[in-house]
């Protein structure tokens, strides 16, 4: 059982690693082979929207015209069964690491599928296996009860990454301020960054999260979500009365 670790924080000993190292040990103690990849280290330039990737008609992971470390990243997923991805917020998102990696994925692994009730259908082009994903998300001063005015990048990740690598999204963490003290005063409300530590619970639930993934890699129940599994039949069906009378399309005509 492989499993691997994108981690996408600019930072070398900072609370991403930390939750990245509980979760590797909670997956290794159930006989998982991990492997780290540190997205500060490679060299993963930004998506031209060439498109050669898209136009990709024939089988596995799709061609790119840019030469670099993302070739190996993606033949590391490729034989992955379970990927995690770990990032620190960056202005209420995940950081620029990992969104120039993600725009690099998307139509190297996916793409476009017979339509879906008149729209628009994404299907993965990793069909081998079905992988398990996860995600760590850290933060500074929006502690865990306003994490929805500070995370769309889990939201993000969940949403799109079962699309891409065939998964099934069995977790994800945020781990928000926990400050040894509260904030006393005006100096102490600028340092919160500063003031923020991870508790023990965060570092054990970053580890159970670990335990999670290589158990449901191990249970070989995983199912592939898809566009179409997503979308309740009763929602399907109303859609496909709708379209079909009215395209959600239009097509601009050429002069
Ligand atoms: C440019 C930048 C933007 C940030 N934006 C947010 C934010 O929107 N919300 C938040 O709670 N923390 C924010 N933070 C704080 C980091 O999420 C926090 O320090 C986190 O622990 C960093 O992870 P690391 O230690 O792995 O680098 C920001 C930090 C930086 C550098």
């Amino acid at each position: 059982m492989k499993i691997l670790v994108i981690h996408g924080s600019p930072r070398a000993e900072g609370t991403t690693t930390q939750l990245v190292r509980a979760f590797i040990e909670g997956a290794q103690s159930l006989g998982a082979e991990t492997n780290l990849i540190l997205l500060r280290e490679k060299h993963i330039a930004h998506c031209t929207n060439c498109l050669h990737c898209y136009a990709y008609e024939g089988e596995g992971v799709a061609p790119c015209s840019l030469q670099d470390d993302m070739d190996a990243v993606l033949a590391e997923i490729v034989s992955a069964d379970g990927v995690c991805f770990a990032s620190s917020v960056h202005c209420g998102f995940v950081t620029s690491l990992m969104t120039t990696f993600m725009d690099r994925l998307a139509w190297r692994a996916m793409r476009p599928g017979p339509p879906l009730n008149h729209c628009f259908n994404l299907e993965t082009r990793l069909g081998d296996k079905v992988r398990a994903l996860a995600s760590i998300v850290t933060a500074g001063g929006i502690p865990g009860l306003l994490r929805r005015f500070c995370d769309d990048g889990t939201r993000w990740m969940k949403s799109n990454t079962p699309l891409e690598l065939n998964g099934q999204w069995i977790g994800d963490m945020y781990a928000a301020a926990e400050l040894e003290r509260l904030p006393e005063n005006d100096r102490d409300w600028k340092r919160l960054y500063t003031l923020r530590r991870l508790s023990m619970t965060q570092l054990e639930e970053a580890r159970a999260l670990g335990v999670r993934m290589a158990r449901a890699i191990e249970s070989g129940g995983l199912k592939p979500e898809t566009m179409e599994n997503a979308l309740p039949a009763l929602i399907r069906w109303a859609m496909n009365l709708c379209f079909a009378w009215k395209s959600p399309y239009t097509i601009a005509r050429m002069k």
